[in-house]
């Protein structure tokens, strides 16, 4: 089952660019850039990783994207996670990246997007790894914030696939960015939200999603197991849900595997992903094998998982069929 997992063609549609940071690379940056670095080296670094909720997190991840300066830096940044993704048979990925992390610290949305998107030029030309940019708005931000950065996204608008919505939920609904989502459908964007696990008025997030925003699709949406309805209305729309079990376990202790298996059982179309992997310590495989240590998982259901992955993508549907004839090929 470890080595089905490992070589299986597989498909990453929830991980964050900044979220790939390593701590040996943030040491690196940080003396080729002249920052001070808070600790002394990557174990230390490592040690401070003691999340217990989504704040106590996103406290260090916005501290650590402090090293990332130069168009070089956020090339190395992108190539590096796409060398990662391919060790692990990743052959399409939807990356995220924020970029008000950076603007907010006087770093350009050229800078960061031309870094981006020439290691996705890069991936694609030497590792035969195809992918489709996401620019993910904070939602600790203000809506006018949000506003300015979907502005300066329209002069790279062939470069980015969809938005999206990340950063700290409590107190910051997907209602307060209705507007901003209106127009990035209507410049043709797809668009997904975070729903993340278990926050202040979560369910109601998610019926917002559906209900206000339209989605595309759900970054975690565990919660929705609350709600009979809201699982039958996520079903009907065959709207996918990018679920991150390591990520998961940070915050409620658990791979969220009883969870996932009641999302299949509703036809509801999860698939497993890693979210933060420079952070979470687990890349994409690590996850699978995370999760059918907690619990059992068939071939059939695993493959069903990284399926969904690969309908739910935003990938052209000649490209979505070819890899799913790829995975069913792989199986066979
Ligand atoms: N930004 C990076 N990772 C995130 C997560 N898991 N939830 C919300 N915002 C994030
Ligand atoms: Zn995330």
């Amino acid at each position: 089952m470890q080595d089905f997992i490992r070589d299986m063609p597989k498909a990453e549609l929830h991980v964050h660019l900044e979220g790939t940071l390593e701590p040996e690379h943030i040491f690196a940056l940080a003396e080729r850039n002249q920052i001070e670095m808070e600790y002394k080296t990557p174990e230390e670094v490592i040690a401070a990783y003691n999340f217990h909720d989504l704040p106590s997190f996103l406290a260090i991840y916005y501290a650590a994207m402090g090293v990332l300066q130069t168009e070089e830096d956020f090339f190395e940044l992108t190539y590096h996670y796409f060398l990662r993704a391919h060790e692990d048979n990743i052959v399409y990925v939807e990356p995220f990246f924020d970029p008000q992390g950076h603007t907010s610290r006087g770093v350009s949305f050229a800078t960061v997007i031309n870094g981006i998107h020439r290691a996705q030029v890069a991936a694609r030309e030497k590792l035969g790894i195809e992918s489709n940019l996401i620019m993910c708005f904070l939602r600790d931000a203000s809506a006018e914030s949000a506003m300015q950065h979907l502005h300066m996204s329209l002069a790279y608008r062939d470069w980015i696939i969809g938005v999206g919505l990340d950063s700290d939920e409590k107190d910051n609904p997907p209602s307060k960015f209705r507007e901003v989502f209106a127009l990035a459908r209507q410049e043709g964007y797809k668009l997904t939200m975070h729903c993340d696990v278990n926050q202040v008025d979560i369910v109601d997030h998610i019926w917002q999603c559906l209900d206000d925003i339209e989605v595309d699709r759900i970054d975690h949406g565990i919660n929705s197991l609350e709600d009979e309805k809201l699982c039958q209305e996520i079903a009907s729309r065959g709207l996918g849900l990018t679920v991150c079990p390591v990520s998961n376990r940070f915050v409620v202790q658990s791979l969220t595997s009883q969870e996932i298996k009641a999302m299949l059982a509703r036809r509801m179309k999860v698939s497993i992903h890693s979210d933060d992997p420079g952070y979470f310590r687990a890349y994409l495989t690590d996850n699978y094998l995370a999760l059918i240590e907690e619990a059992e998982f068939s071939r059939a259901e695993i493959m069903q998982l990284n399926r969904h992955a690969f309908e739910t993508s935003w990938a052209e549907d000649e490209q979505k069929q070819r890899y799913l004839e790829q995975l069913q090929q792989y199986s066979s």
